[in-house]
């Protein structure tokens, strides 16, 4: 599984990469927004901190549009990934653009056969949203099973990757039903290195070594 970062922030982006660990980066409008710089800069810095797949979404909502708009973030840098919504005019666009051989993230994905429309538009990443079902009292998991099945019957080449996860439970549950790619804040990155018992393990070899060893100073 390939884990993304879903945040258009630096610092955040520079302490993931640091760990070795992060494969990509998801932004959409909010989290590029949130950062206060044009997309076509952020973007450009982003793709400066992380060595892999970068997702940059369109922001036209026409087809019309969407195409050079596309064409535009596309040409930014060899690992942008334009972003589409799932809307008639995102998947049609997503159709135009992969057959000029950009790579295209599919967004805003909600059922399985809005999945399978992003898959049959050649789409290289579709992106359920899993948390965001989860509020309106859905299993969101639920969809990242159906589509992965869907797209394995039919031998799709369309990758999974689910957004919108919220916790470390989130990326260990779509690990499990065969999500490629986990986009995550970097706070739940972070998160996943957690647990009690790891602190209280060291602590214990580190105290046990240091009564033999800080007393005996190893000879040489
Ligand atoms: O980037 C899209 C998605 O991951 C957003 O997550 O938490 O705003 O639903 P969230």
């Amino acid at each position: 599984m390939k884990f993304f970062l879903d945040t258009a922030n630096l610092d955040e982006l520079k302490r993931g990469a640091n760990w070795g660990i992060v494969d990509g980066v998801t932004t959409n409008p909010t989290l590029i927004a949130r950062e206060g710089r044009p997309l076509d800069e952020q973007v450009r810095m982003i793709c400066d901190i992380v060595d892999g797949d970068i997702s940059a979404e369109v922001v036209a909502t026409e087809y019309s549009a969407m195409l050079p708009e596309g064409r535009r973030l596309a040409k930014i840098h060899k690992n942008i990934v334009v972003k589409c919504p799932l809307t008639r005019d995102g998947i049609k666009a997503t159709s135009t653009l992969s057959k000029e051989g950009i790579r295209v993230n599919v967004t805003l994905c909600f059922t399985a056969g809005q999945a399978l429309l992003a898959a049959k538009a050649g789409a290289y990443f579709i992106s359920p949203f899993v948390g965001r079902l989860d509020d309106i009292g859905y299993t969101g998991m639920d969809l990242i099973r159906s589509i992965t099945q869907i797209y394995r019957n039919y031998g799709f080449k369309t990758q999974v990757l689910a957004a919108s996860l919220r916790s470390p439970t989130h990326v260990i549950d779509a690990a499990q039903a065969g999500a490629h790619i986990g986009t995550m804040p970097f706070k739940v990155l972070d998160m996943l290195f957690n647990h009690p018992l790891t602190d209280k393990g060291l602590e214990q070899f580190l105290k046990d070594y240091a009564k033999v060893f800080q007393e005996t100073p190893v000879a040489g």
